[in-house]
């Protein structure tokens, strides 16, 4: 029988440093390790030792700084690579290699231009050698989603002959759907009876191409991947790789649905991402779920008079949740007059009905145009006999 908890690996640090404007230096990488582990991820991928002197040091640095979570380092299936990986992890407590192949004809015919057999055989050369050096071994056929079936079934019994803990099968370009890749999990874990039988886990790891890399992710684990792999703000190759934040969000808020649970410290997610956005060269778009500006702000006047009402009319989750200070209504020109009296309130003032009208009516002409209404504009639009009558404000002017 599966169980019900889901392992985090994080390649925040390998597969998200691969993109535009996102590169780290060894200390900056230390940094980010230190918040994942804060953050309760399972396994991080510190990089890819063969890649460059840099991911050689950020790896065996991380594996002596940072001892709750296992330790990952890509290797190509290569002598050199899973050698080097091995070296990088020596002073780690738990160490992983984490091996990769292609199996669509697409890249081994174009890009490593080796026979479906010549990567049969490497694979099981490459997991055994990966073995002798480290007892938790990683296989990812790359391309797992336009693989022929039957191949990409026959290299992952390979693999785990070969001795592999781990079986990855990525959705590389993001070209899968979430019901195409639930059913390929289902029907590999059926096929190879070793995998349940061994206690082989089963991984997802998704790419963002199509904006399905969550949706794919939960159906994966769905399907009975236990191991989930993300990164902080989704960022990685293109359009990035599964968005750490939002399959933990999912998992807990629609806990009635998957019935997962997970390490994760739910409320470490948004300084988590704020850590990463201070290193690499951009943050979250506003709209980002979970983490972006906006995702607990409320601009118009339906929804803000919903909130004060009860929050639940409009948030799924609380802010504090993923350790949001708080639900931000904005003033904008969308407002009505609930939130303006609320936030009047706050800042000192006491209107009467008329008083609150004639402030709005104000409000509304600054508001149309300006597009950020500060504290400081809100006194301005108070006429001038109120403010006189102002109180101690509650809370701090933005
Ligand atoms: O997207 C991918 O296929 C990868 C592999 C190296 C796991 O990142
Ligand atoms: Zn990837």
């Amino acid at each position: 029988m599966t169980s019900n908890h889901v392992v985090f690996f994080d390649t925040t640090l390998r597969d998200g440093e691969q993109s535009p404007g996102c590169s780290m230096t060894t200390q900056e990488k230390l940094t980010m390790a230190h918040a994942l582990e804060d953050l309760g991820v399972d396994i991080i991928e510190a990089g890819f030792a063969m890649a460059s002197e840099g991911d050689f040091a950020a790896i065996a640095t991380i594996t002596q700084a940072v001892r709750k979570p296992r330790i990952a380092s890509l290797a190509r299936a290569m002598t050199e690579d899973i050698e080097m990986a091995g070296r990088a992890l020596q002073f780690a407590d738990r160490a992983r290699i984490h091996v990769f192949l292609a199996s669509s004809d697409l890249h081994l015919e174009y890009k490593l231009k080796m026979s479906r057999q010549e990567a049969l055989d490497r694979t099981a050369e490459s997991v055994r050698l990966a073995r002798s050096l480290v007892d938790d071994v990683e296989f990812s056929p790359e391309d797992a989603t336009r693989s022929d079936r039957d191949f990409l079934v026959e290299m992952v019994r390979v693999a785990v002959q070969a001795g592999a803990t781990t079986i990855n099968m990525p959705d590389t370009v993001g070209y899968s759907t979430p019901e195409e890749y639930g059913r390929m999990f289902a029907e590999v874990r059926e096929r190879v009876p070793a995998i349940d039988a061994e206690g082989i886990v089963l991984s997802s790891h998704c790419h963002d191409d199509l904006g399905l890399a969550v949706a794919n992710s939960l159906a994966a684990i769905t399907a009975g991947a236990r191991q989930v792999e993300c990164t902080i703000n989704g960022i990685g190759e293109r359009a990035g790789n599964a968005a750490l934040e939002e399959i933990a969000a999912a998992l807990y808020v629609r806990g009635d649905r998957f019935g997962i649970s997970t390490n994760i410290k739910l409320e470490n997610l948004y300084a988590t991402s704020q850590v990463l956005g201070q290193i690499i060269t951009f943050r979250p778009s506003p709209n980002k779920a979970i983490v972006g500006d906006n995702a607990f702000a409320h601009e118009s006047g339906i929804h803000q008079h919903g909130m004060l009402a009860n929050p639940l009319c409009y948030e799924i989750m609380t802010p504090a949740l993923v350790g949001v200070a708080k639900t931000h209504l904005v003033l904008g020109k969308h407002s009505g007059r609930a939130a303006l009296r609320h936030r009047l309130e706050q800042l000192g003032f006491t209107l009467t009905r008329e008083e609150l009208q004639h402030t709005y009516y104000r409000f509304v002409a600054l508001a149309d145009r300006k597009k950020n209404i500060y504290d400081q504009d809100l006194i301005g639009v108070v006429p001038d006999q109120i403010r006189e009558k102002r109180r101690e404000p509650v809370s701090e002017l933005d």
